[in-house]
C-alpha cells in the first residue's frame, strides 16, 4: 500500500460509513414500500438519485414549526426547486484566510461531508498551495450537511478542519439536487471573506487539474487581471433533461424554457474573482436551479455577461489516461479518484522528465 497511516484512518471511517449507509439505505426503501402513495412510489423508482421528503412527512414537520410561512412552499413548490431565499448559516467557516493577503488563484473543492479520502489525496496533489513558485494560492473544501450522518460526521469534520483549515460548510443538506448552494455557498465566501481574490476555480474532487499550467498559461499572472470572465468547457444550446430518468432531469416547473444560456461543464470552471459577488447577488432576485453550473450560467444571462472560449483541449470532460507530457498542456481531466491521483503524481512533479513542446 502506497497510503501512509494518516490516509488509512480516514478510509476505515469511510469504510464504516459506506456499509451504514448502504443498510440505512435497504432499510429505508423497504420501509417506504407499502406506505407511500402510488405517484410517489413511481417518482422514486424511476429516479433513484432524487432525495426528497415525504409530503406527509413535510406537512407533519410544518404543523409544528411555523405553518404559516411552510405552507404556501410546501404547496407550490416542486420538490428540485432549490430553497435560496436566504443565506444558509456557516456551521465551519474561514473568514480570516484572505486578511493578509491577495490570492492570485483560490480553489474552491466541492466535496461531501464523508469525502475525507478525496480531500487528503487533494491537499498531497493538486491542491497544494506551494505549487507554484511566487503564486499565491488558496484551497477550501466546500460541503454541507450529510443527510443521514450528520451530527455523527460533525465531530470529524471539525477535527479534519481544525487541523487543515481548509473547509467550509454550511447548514444545507449535502445531497446531489442541493450541489447549487454548495457553489452558492463559494460564492457568498469569495464576496464577503476574499474579494480580493483575482481568479477563482469551482472544481469538482473527482478531476486531475493541472494548477501549474492554469496559472502559468490560461491566467498569466503578469498580465493585467481580466473582469468578467468565466472559461471552461463550454455547453452552447444545451436542453434541459424532461425525464425523470435522468441523473440530470430538471422539470418545466423549475426552468421553463427550451434551452439553457452557455454555460462551463461543472467538474472545472475557472473565473475572475469579481464575478464571485456579482453571481452572488444575482442569485437572490432569480429562481435556483438544481444544476449548479447550468444555474451560473442563466446567472451570467442574468448579468449580461458572456462566457469565453478556451483553446480546444484545455477542458477535458472524458478520462484520458495518464501521460505526463499530455497531462502537463492542460487544465482538467475528468474522472481521477484519490488512489489514482496520488499514483500518478510523483510522476507528474518529476522534473526530470522534461517533456518538449
Ligand atoms: C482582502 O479583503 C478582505 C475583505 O474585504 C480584507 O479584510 C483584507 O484586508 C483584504 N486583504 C488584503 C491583503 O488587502
Ligand atoms: C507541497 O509542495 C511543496 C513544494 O513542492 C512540497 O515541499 C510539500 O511537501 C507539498 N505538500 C504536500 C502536502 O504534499
Ligand atoms: C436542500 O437543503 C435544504 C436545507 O437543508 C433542505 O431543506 C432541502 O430538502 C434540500 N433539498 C434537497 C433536494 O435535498
Ligand atoms: C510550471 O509551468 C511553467 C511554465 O509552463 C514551467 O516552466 C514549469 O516547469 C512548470 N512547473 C512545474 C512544477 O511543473
Ligand atoms: C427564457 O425565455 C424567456 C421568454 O422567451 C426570456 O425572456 C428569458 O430571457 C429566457 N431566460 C433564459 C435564462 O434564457
Amino acid at each position: 500500500m502506497f497510503l501512509s497511516q494518516t490516509q488509512a484512518f480516514p478510509i476505515v471511517v469511510l469504510f464504516f460509513f459506506c456499509s451504514a449507509f448502504l443498510f440505512l439505505f435497504v432499510l429505508r426503501t423497504e420501509r417506504w414500500h407499502p406506505e407511500t402513495p402510488a405517484d410517489l412510489q413511481q417518482e422514486f423508482q424511476s429516479s433513484p438519485e432524487f432525495e426528497w421528503e415525504d409530503r406527509r412527512e413535510k406537512t407533519k414537520k410544518a404543523s409544528s414549526l411555523d405553518l404559516q410561512s411552510l405552507a404556501p412552499l410546501t404547496a407550490t413548490r416542486h420538490p428540485l426547486e432549490v430553497v435560496y431565499s436566504k443565506d444558509y448559516n456557516f456551521l465551519i467557516n474561514e473568514p480570516d484566510k484572505c486578511q493578509k493577503r491577495n490570492p492570485f488563484l483560490v480553489l474552491l473543492v466541492v466535496t461531501k461531508p464523508q469525502d475525507f479520502v478525496e480531500r487528503q489525496a487533494i491537499r498531497h496533489t493538486w491542491g497544494n498551495e506551494s505549487l507554484v513558485a511566487g503564486v499565491s494560492i488558496l484551497r477550501l473544501f466546500l460541503t454541507g450537511v450529510h443527510p443521514v450522518f450528520g451530527s455523527q460526521l460533525q465531530n470529524l469534520l471539525e477535527e479534519e478542519s481544525s487541523t487543515h483549515k481548509d473547509i467550509i460548510q454550511q447548514d444545507f443538506l449535502d445531497t446531489y439536487n442541493n450541489l447549487t448552494l454548495k457553489t452558492l455557498m463559494g460564492m457568498e465566501w469569495i464576496s464577503k471573506f476574499c474579494p480580493n481574490a483575482t481568479y477563482v476555480i469551482k472544481a469538482d474532487a473527482d478531476i486531475f487539474l493541472n494548477v501549474n499550467y492554469t496559472v502559468s498559461q490560461l491566467l498569466q499572472p503578469h498580465q493585467s487581471p481580466k473582469k468578467a470572465y468565466m472559461t471552461g468547457y463550454i455547453y452552447r444550446n444545451a436542453k434541459p433533461f424532461r425525464s425523470k430518468a435522468y441523473k440530470w432531469y430538471v422539470p418545466w416547473e423549475v426552468y421553463p424554457n427550451d434551452t439553457y444560456p452557455p454555460y462551463c461543464a461543472g467538474p472545472g470552471y475557472v473565473f475572475s474573482g469579481d464575478l464571485a459577488q456579482k453571481i452572488y447577488q444575482v442569485a437572490h432576485t432569480i429562481r435556483v436551479i438544481n444544476m449548479e453550473d447550468v444555474f451560473m450560467g442563466i446567472c451570467l444571462y442574468e448579468l449580461g455577461i458572456s462566457v469565453t472560449d478556451s483553446p480546444w483541449g484545455l477542458f477535458n470532460m472524458d478520462k484520458i489516461s495518464y501521460e505526463k507530457c499530455k497531462f502537463s498542456k492542460l487544465v482538467f481531466v475528468h474522472h481521477f479518484g484519490p488512489q489514482e491521483l496520488l499514483q500518478i503524481w510523483p510522476d507528474f512533479q518529476d522534473q526530470k522528465k522534461i517533456c518538449k513542446n
